[in-house]
C-alpha cells in the first residue's frame, strides 16, 4: 500500500493530437505532398486515411470521455480551413464547430493548437516559414480562427515546437521542405516565434468570451519541446560546452523569447539572429511543455546524441527517463507562468514499457508540483496510434491502438488506456493504478 499521490483540483487530464496525424485526408497541405515522394517516409506509407478521425472524431471523444478525460488537445487544419489564400472553405469551419460541440458535449476542455507543423500549398509555394510574409499569414489565419471560434475554445495553443519544425525541416531536411542550412533554420524559427508574439495579441484582442464560464476569456501558450540535454562524458569539458550551446539555442532561447521579448539565436557556423519585435514581450499565459526524452551530447562526433547501453528505449530508440519530467518541469517553471504539459509519451507498440512509464511521469509530476511548479494539467501524446510523420506508422504513441490495415481502423484499448483512466478519475495516482503496472 502506497500514499495516493493527489493532484490539484482542477487538473486536466487527457491526451493531445494534431490534425495531420490523426484525421486523413488532408490532401492540401505541404506535408501531403512531401509524403507522395519516395524514401522519405519510413515504411513507405504516407498519412494517408490515418485514423479516419476527421469523421470518427465522435466516437474518439467517446472513448476519452469513458476513460474519465476532462480535456483534450487538437488542432485546427489550417490547409483545410483556408486551402486557398484568403478564401475559407466553409465544410471546414462546420466540420470544425461539430468538433468543438463534441468535445464540449464529453465534457472534454479542448485546448486548441493552430499551427502543428502543417502548411497550406499556397503557403508553402510562397517560401514558407522562411518568408516573413508567412508571420501576416498565420496572422489573418488566427484572426479568423479567433473570431469564428473564440465562443468555443479558451484554451489556444499558437505554434507546436517551433524549434523542432526548424530543425527537422531546415536543418536536418528530413521533414518538409528538406532543406539542410542551419542559417535557414533559424531564421524560420525566429520567424515562428514573432508569430507567436502577433497570435497572443489577436486571440486576446478578438476573443474576449468566456467560453466554459471559468472566468478566463483566451489563455494563450505555445507548446516547447523540453529536451534534456547533459554531456555523455562529466569529464569532458568539450561535451559540457557542446550541450551548452544545444540547450540554449533549442531551449532556452526559445522558451524566454516571449517572456523577454527578445529574439537571440546562434549555432557555431550559422547566421545568427537577434531581434525584438516590439509585440513579442509576455505574450506567454501558460508554457505548454512537451516531455519526451534525454540527450546525452558527445562533441567532435559524427553522432551527437549518444544513448548509453542498457539504458531503456522507446521504439524509436529514444531514451525513457520518466525523472527527467521532474527536472522539465522545474525548468519551465522558472519563467513564472503556470505549465500546461502538452505532450508526453512514449513509443511503445506493445504497451509493455509505457505502462511503468506513465506512472513514473505522473510521480515525477508530482514532485514537481510539490516543488512549487504551478502545473494546469497532463496532456498524453496521443489518444491513438497515429502518423507520426517522417516514422510513418512505425511510432506507436496511443493510448488505444489502431490498426491502419483494417478498413475501418479498429481502436485497441491498451492496459495504459486504462491505468491513465484510473489516474484521470481519482484525480490522483492510486494503488488501484499502480496495480495495472
Ligand atoms: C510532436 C508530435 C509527435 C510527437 C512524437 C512531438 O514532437 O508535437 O507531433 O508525434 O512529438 O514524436
Amino acid at each position: 500500500m502506497s500514499e495516493p499521490l493527489h493532484f490539484p483540483a482542477g487538473f486536466l487530464w487527457g491526451a493531445a493530437t494534431s490534425a495531420h496525424q490523426v484525421e486523413g485526408g488532408n490532401t492540401h497541405n505541404d506535408w501531403w505532398r512531401f509524403e507522395q515522394r519516395p524514401g522519405v517516409i519510413v515504411g513507405g506509407r504516407g498519412s494517408g486515411d490515418a485514423c479516419q478521425h476527421y469523421r470518427r472524431f465522435n466516437d474518439d471523444f467517446a472513448l476519452a470521455a469513458a476513460d474519465g478525460h476532462n480535456a483534450h488537445r487538437l488542432s485546427l487544419e489550417w490547409s483545410r480551413l483556408e486551402p486557398v489564400k484568403g478564401q475559407h472553405d466553409p465544410g471546414a469551419v462546420a466540420h470544425y464547430h461539430e468538433v468543438l460541440a463534441s468535445l464540449h458535449r464529453h465534457g472534454l476542455t479542448p485546448v486548441v493548437t493552430l499551427h502543428h507543423f502543417t502548411n497550406p500549398l499556397w503557403l508553402a509555394d510562397a517560401g514558407g516559414w522562411e518568408s516573413r510574409s508567412a508571420i501576416d499569414h498565420f496572422e489573418s489565419f488566427v484572426r479568423f480562427c479567433a473570431r469564428e471560434f473564440g465562443g468555443e475554445v479558451d484554451w489556444w495553443c499558437t505554434v507546436n515546437e517551433p524549434e523542432v519544425y526548424a530543425f527537422r525541416s531546415y536543418s536536418e531536411g528530413v521533414w518538409p521542405p528538406a532543406v539542410r542550412d542551419d542559417s535557414r533554420a533559424l531564421a524560420v524559427m525566429a520567424n515562428l516565434l514573432e508569430a507567436h508574439g502577433r497570435a497572443y495579441h489577436v486571440l486576446h484582442s478578438e476573443d474576449r468570451i468566456d467560453a466554459d464560464g471559468d472566468g478566463h476569456a483566451a489563455r494563450v501558450g505555445f507548446a516547447k519541446h523540453r529536451v534534456q540535454l547533459e554531456p555523455l562524458r562529466a569529464w569532458n569539458p568539450l561535451d559540457h560546452l557542446q550541450a551548452a550551446i544545444e540547450d540554449r539555442v533549442f531551449n532556452l532561447a526559445v522558451e524566454s523569447a516571449p517572456i523577454t521579448g527578445t529574439i537571440d539565436l546562434s549555432i557555431p557556423g550559422a547566421r545568427a539572429v537577434k531581434r525584438t519585435p516590439g509585440d513579442l514581450k509576455g505574450t506567454l499565459d501558460w508554457y505548454g511543455l512537451n516531455y519526451y526524452t534525454r540527450w546525452r551530447v558527445q562533441s567532435l562526433a559524427p553522432v551527437p546524441h549518444v544513448v548509453p547501453p542498457g539504458t531503456p528505449v522507446n521504439d524509436l530508440g529514444w531514451e525513457v527517463w520518466p525523472a527527467g519530467l521532474e527536472q522539465a518541469l522545474l525548468a519551465a517553471g522558472r519563467y513564472g507562468r503556470p505549465v500546461l504539459i502538452t505532450e508526453n509519451g512514449v513509443a511503445d507498440a506493445h504497451d509493455s514499457i509505457r505502462p511503468r512509464a506513465l506512472v513514473g511521469f505522473v510521480e515525477a509530476m508530482h514532485r514537481a508540483i510539490a516543488q512549487g511548479v504551478p502545473v494546469l494539467g497532463y496532456l498524453h501524446w496521443s489518444l491513438l496510434d497515429n502518423f507520426e510523420w517522417s516514422e510513418g506508422y512505425h511510432g506507436r504513441f496511443g493510448l488505444y491502438g489502431v490498426d491502419f490495415d483494417a478498413p475501418e481502423r479498429t481502436r485497441t484499448r491498451r492496459t495504459s488506456a486504462e491505468l491513465f483512466a484510473r489516474i484521470a478519475r481519482s484525480n490522483a495516482l492510486t494503488d488501484a493504478a499502480r496495480s495495472l503496472v
